[in-house]
């Protein structure tokens, strides 16, 4: 990974991946110096070349996904701009939504704004001890008015996976759209729309998929009536630029303005680096719950130390330790042995007030496939001697 990274422990990668693999940056940096023109807009061999990036990039996101259409993948700067789009996108007035408390706020808050605006009624549901939540759960929830469930499907302060492949079925069987927040699912959990009836997903790219930060977007189902979602920006994509109306065709009806192509080149990477990987995402999950049952192990005659986490979702591990602030802890493991790691609440509060860690939040590593179990015990005995 470079002399750079020599001395450096990153557990930060729930929050965003580092390093990328280096095809990534070679990605990156081959459309920067090779090609780096607008895809879409001119007929130029430079423009076609970019244009090709992104259609691969899109390609494979769909394959991925389990989608047939890649124009059902829409670039988006993150999983924050995509689930706003796709929340904002598909409410509307007097619509009832159901979602549950390991919400991250880029879902909480779309909808808390537009509960506060009027335009919704909102119920969201505790789960269990960590926040799973239940089709009975959500039975016993739905409302005459009941349009959408939106569900994070891996939390990103505990790793708790929610039931998609039943919610999914129940929400297809009484009608009701389902979102899904794949931000830190994508790359750890295999995902397919299609079999698991989901209507739309959000997803990030720069963590678990290995791209660039400034990467994310929605994917569509093949099956969903896409003109049921509203853009919510309108302006140039290259297309019809004799008209003053916003195409209505995919991907351009979400996707105005210039692309972060060098960004999506990257991503394109990053999917290869996954599906390649030993075994591909089954390589990645066996590595990551690895890495966390070593972790776990090592760590867990440290007095006073609490964990949060899950087998399902591996790879992303909070703990406190009774006596010292998460901050405090965080910042040592920074400053004085080059450890990278969270604390806080992780953008998730109502998730910390399901666990029990509200307000202090917790300190937490995010497992990539580049950690090593020589990292953790490097970072165990910083922590012991802390
Ligand atoms: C579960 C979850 N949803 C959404 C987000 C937002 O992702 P982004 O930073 O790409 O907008 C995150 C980021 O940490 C997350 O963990």
């Amino acid at each position: 990974m470079g002399n750079k990274m020599n001395n450096i422990i990153y557990f930060d990668n729930a929050a965003t991946s580092f390093p990328k693999p280096p095809s990534v940056t070679q990605a990156v940096v081959e459309y920067m110096t090779e090609y780096g023109a607008n895809p879409g807009r001119s007929g130029h061999k430079l423009s076609v070349r970019a244009g090709e990036t992104v259609f691969r990039t899109r390609k494979k996101l769909a394959e991925f996904f389990g989608v047939k259409n890649p124009m059902r993948v829409i670039f988006g700067s993150n999983a924050t701009d995509s689930l706003n789009l796709a929340i904002k996108g598909v409410l509307k007035q007097g619509d009832h939504v159901i979602t549950s408390s390991m919400e991250h706020n880029s879902t909480i808050r779309p909808l808390k704004k537009m509960e506060e605006n009027g335009i919704i009624s909102l119920t969201i549901l505790k789960g269990d001890e960590k926040g799973k939540i239940s089709v009975h759960e959500i039975d016993d929830a739905i409302l005459k008015n009941t349009a959408v469930v939106v569900v994070n499907h891996m939390s990103n302060v505990s790793g708790t996976v929610q039931p998609i492949n039943e919610i999914g079925e129940r929400c297809r069987f009484k009608g009701i759209m389902l979102i899904v927040d794949c931000a830190q699912s994508a790359g750890i959990i295999p995902i397919d729309m299609n079999r698991d009836n989901i209507d739309i997903i959000a997803f990030a790219g720069h963590k678990g998929l290995y791209g660039p930060t400034g990467t994310g977007g929605m994917v569509i189902s093949d099956s969903f009536e896409f003109s049921r979602i509203k853009s919510l920006k309108e302006g140039g994509t290259g297309s019809l630029s004799d008209r003053e109306y916003q195409p209505d065709f995919l991907p351009d009806k979400f996707e105005s303005g210039t692309l972060n192509v060098a960004g999506i080149a990257g991503l394109g990477a990053g999917i290869d680096f996954i599906n390649i990987y030993n075994d591909g995402i089954t390589g990645i999950i066996k590595h990551k719950k690895e890495l966390q049952d070593y972790f776990l192990t090592s760590a867990k005659n440290i007095n006073g130390i609490k964990f949060y986490y899950s087998d399902e979702g591996p790879g992303v591990v909070s703990f406190t330790i009774d006596g010292m602030s998460v901050s405090e802890i965080t910042t040592e493991l920074s400053e004085k042995y080059c450890i990278m790691s969270r604390q806080g609440l992780h953008c998730a509060p109502l998730a910390h007030k399901r666990i029990g860690t509200f307000p202090e939040g917790t300190v937490r590593f995010g497992f990539s496939i580049f950690n090593t179990k020589e990292q953790i015990d490097k970072t165990v005995k910083a922590l012991k001697e802390m």
